[in-house]
């Protein structure tokens, strides 16, 4: 059977959208986005010579939005540029390539390159295809999901893989040290060397009815950490008391998210982002974000260094495949 991707339908999609797209009313970006928005996701320059303001900065702002972007990271603007065009590259090939890299029936494994089928709850689908691989570390790699057109796509996947390695570092780093932990005791929590770097290339067509449909609809990321390159498209949201934001476009800044396992790890000090996205009338949409997940079989639980009577543990411990599944199949914690 031939499966139905968003692209497909976006190409013949001039002025309405098919009914599973349209949003129930408290979800249409058209009526739930703060207009003329004051508030903004916070911007952290990593290389401060004042380190202790951008300590400050970091731990502030995963305690009270759980999401903000850096600049000056260290990951030159050409690596970040070759890792977006050879991503593009890909998603305009003919169908007919792409689905070489489909996710295959049954597999267990979230690689591939997809559209989520499932509906959500209310039945409702995300105007959005994907393509997954994992990245790091070598051994995890799956090269039958990385596409071999255009043939640049390896060596820039690579690259930005490579240098990542030192903005990642550097994150828990600070984030550690917020919670009163040695420098590399929260990295450690949730997988240490063995963290699984998933990219995730999220591909959304001009849609003829943005106020109307939602790409990624509301969620948090169950990785620990999130790292994402958009493209030049605005699109992404952070709901914070409630209200969803714009995540201003920012050139060759990454948008960090603090996802699920940090969240549990610090015991709630700092909290998973709740987000989504919305899409655009003319233009495609394409992010890139990195998901930094535990191992599987990795227990995550909060940090026994942050709990005590006084602070007894908020979240249970558990494997994060476990997590995982109780997640995605919609059951308690
Ligand atoms: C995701 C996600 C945001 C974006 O894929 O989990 O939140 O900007 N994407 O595409
Ligand atoms: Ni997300």
């Amino acid at each position: 059977m031939e499966v139905e991707r968003v692209q497909g339908i976006a190409n013949f999609s001039t002025e309405t959208i098919p009914e599973e797209f349209i949003r129930s009313t408290n979800e249409q970006p058209g009526l739930t986005t703060v207009q003329g928005t004051v508030l903004e996701v916070p911007v952290i320059d990593l290389s401060d010579p004042d380190e202790k303001k951008m300590l400050e900065a970091i731990i502030d702002a995963s305690r009270n939005w759980g999401i903000f972007q850096v600049v000056n990271h260290g990951i030159p603007d050409e690596v970040i540029r070759k890792l977006q065009e050879a991503g593009k590259v890909f998603f305009e090939l003919p169908q007919e390539e792409k689905e070489l890299y489909a996710k295959p029936p049954g597999s267990q494994s979230i690689e591939g390159y997809g559209t989520k089928l499932q509906k959500e709850l209310q039945g409702k689908k995300a105007w959005v295809d994907h393509l997954f691989h994992k990245i790091w570390p070598p051994r995890e790699i799956n090269y039958q999901f990385w596409p071999k057109n255009p043939p640049s796509y390896r060596e820039a996947n690579e690259e930005y893989t490579k240098h990542m390695h030192g903005v990642v570092d550097k994150l828990f780093r600070c984030l550690s040290v917020g919670l009163g932990l040695e420098g590399h005791e929260l990295k450690e929590a949730v997988g240490g060397e063995n963290l699984v770097y998933l990219l995730k290339i999220n591909y959304y067509p001009p849609c003829p009815r943005p106020d109307l449909a939602l790409g990624v609809p509301s969620h948090t990321d169950m990785s620990s950490l999130t790292i994402l390159v958009p493209n030049d498209v605005q699109g992404l949201q952070a709901n914070r008391d409630g209200h969803w934001y714009d995540v201003k476009y920012i050139p060759n800044a990454l948008v960090i998210h603090i996802g699920d396992q940090v969240e549990i790890a610090s015991n709630g000090m700092y909290r998973s982002v709740l987000h989504r996205t919305t899409v655009n009338k003319e233009q495609t949409r394409i992010s890139w974000p990195v998901f930094l997940e535990p191992p599987s079989d990795l227990e995550v639980g909060p940090h026994p260094k942050l709990v005590n009577e006084a602070n007894p543990p908020k979240y249970k411990t558990k494997k994060y495949r476990e997590y995982c599944y109780c997640k995605l199949n919609k059951i308690p914690q």
